[in-house]
């Protein structure tokens, strides 16, 4: 791997990938140890924690808030929650830089706080869909506005006591189901919000663990407002499957690998690219499983494997959202074609990841279709080095880099840094496995 200037990296075919790597903390639940102990009574423990952009722009918000978080080195935290009515208002717009988690959870907490906060974010960010919250927490009490009517950011919030609602959302989406059930602490009956699919269920677990009830039944949660304050609940966070996908791929695809990653987050709700790379004949071995804070975390070993090509859709999709575009490379590499279907969610992340990995994959010279909702990949292919367009987005800088290590000859990475979003140790750790 070399440093083509700038933001720039060059990754070469890897000779082989060997060794162990301790993936980094797990994002969804890192953001939600904080927001959640933020209005919990007391002090919360966290362990293994994302220090990355993304949870740094959570935490910097949570600070804002009146909330004093300590770092105490190697991966902890302690959050000083201050209750269910310790949130002070920030005296400036609350930063959410490029995370869509921050800015739908922490919109949903806050519309039940009785003070105005507005919520911005980079360039990225500031074209997410904002609507998906902006009109449930209006339906619940809270004063919401924004840009387009509140469809997009920044969002001004102003909040305070809420009613109860049920809401039935036309997308599987976690940080839209964990907004409303956030809204619902301060809310006066429950909040039911039912979806299309299961989506991860990290806050339900969490909020459960803190002593809130929290029902869930197929794809409907209701969360019954608590009575009084939640607990502070010790979070000891795991290895994010999201981070750890790029290596199964890398180590699936590539002639002569044998990883291990270790401490990985197994949540049922996020396993959806293991299951469909097993279905696709992945060699994925769980080793030791356990318990960590009342989420499954197990290691992986992942050796070479011959891939055939699937159909990734349904219940799989919100299960396997932010992997797709790894599952993509991993179908340009199987024995005949891949289909991605469902995903049309795809087109409103970091970046579109439709049309973003459709280009990423076809300069390498994988033959894609886009769709709506997906993506067809051809399989067969014989990936050569080019140079891909991370778009400013950390799924792509490593699907890029991932490729790279299987292509032949050299890839660059443009907008490689976008890795700092979620896996500021991404290069090193590519550095590692890789033998040239
Ligand atoms: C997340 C949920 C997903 C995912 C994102 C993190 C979360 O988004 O893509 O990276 O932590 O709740 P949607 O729930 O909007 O699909």
């Amino acid at each position: 791997m070399g440093d083509a200037g700038g933001d720039r990296v060059t990754v070469a075919r890897a000779a082989r990938l060997r060794g162990t790597i301790a993936v980094p903390g797990d994002k969804s639940i890192t953001h939600r140890a904080l927001l959640c102990n933020a209005v919990a009574a007391g002090d919360a423990a966290v362990e293994g924690f994302l220090d990355a952009a993304d949870t740094r722009s959570t935490l910097e918000a949570v600070r804002a808030l009146g909330v004093a978080v300590e770092e105490r080195g190697g991966g902890r935290l302690l959050v000083r929650g201050r209750g269910r009515a310790g949130l002070r208002e920030p005296g400036d717009v609350l930063d959410c830089g490029n995370s869509g988690t921050t800015m739908r959870l922490l919109g949903g907490l806050l519309a039940g706080f009785p003070f105005f906060s507005v919520l911005s974010g980079d360039g990225s960010l500031r074209r997410r869909p904002m609507g998906r919250i902006a009109g449930p927490l209006r339906l619940l009490g809270a004063r919401v506005a924004g840009r387009g009517g509140g469809a997009l950011p920044p969002l001004a919030i102003e909040g305070g006591a809420l009613s109860g609602g049920r809401f039935e959302t036309p997308v599987a989406s976690a940080q839209v189901k964990s907004a409303l059930l956030l809204a619902g602490l301060a809310a006066g009956g429950p909040v039911t919000v039912v979806q299309p699919a299961r989506s991860r269920d990290h806050t339900e677990r969490l909020l459960r663990a803190m002593g809130a009830d929290v029902a869930a039944e197929g794809a409907a949660v209701t969360l019954t407002p608590p009575a009084g304050d939640l607990a502070p609940a010790a979070v000891r966070v795991p290895g994010d499957v999201s981070a750890a996908a790029a290596w199964i791929v890398a180590a699936t695809l590539h002639p002569d690998a044998d990883l291990l990653l270790t401490g990985v987050g197994l949540n049922p709700t996020r396993t959806g690219a293991l299951d469909a790379l097993r279905s696709m004949g992945a060699d994925i071995e769980e080793l030791d499983p356990r318990d960590a804070g009342g989420e499954p975390v197990a290691d992986l070993r992942v050796r070479s494997a011959a891939l055939r090509g699937v159909r990734v859709g349904g219940e799989l999709a919100p299960r396997a959202i932010d992997e797709l575009p790894l599952l993509a490379l991993a179908g340009a590499l199987a024995e005949g074609e891949t289909r991605i279907e469902d995903a049309a969610e795809l087109r409103v992340k970091e970046s579109d990841r439709v049309a973003a990995t459709a280009a990423a994959l076809r300069a390498l010279g994988a033959e894609v279709e886009e769709r709506a909702d997906g993506l067809a990949v051809g399989g067969g292919a014989r990936l050569r080095g080019a140079a891909v367009e991370a778009a400013g987005d950390h799924r792509l800088a490593m699907l890029g880099a991932v490729a790279g290590l299987v292509a032949e000859g050299e890839t660059t990475i443009a907008g490689a840094g976008a890795v700092a979003i979620s896996y500021p140790d991404f290069w090193t750790d590519l550095r590692r496995v890789a033998a040239a």
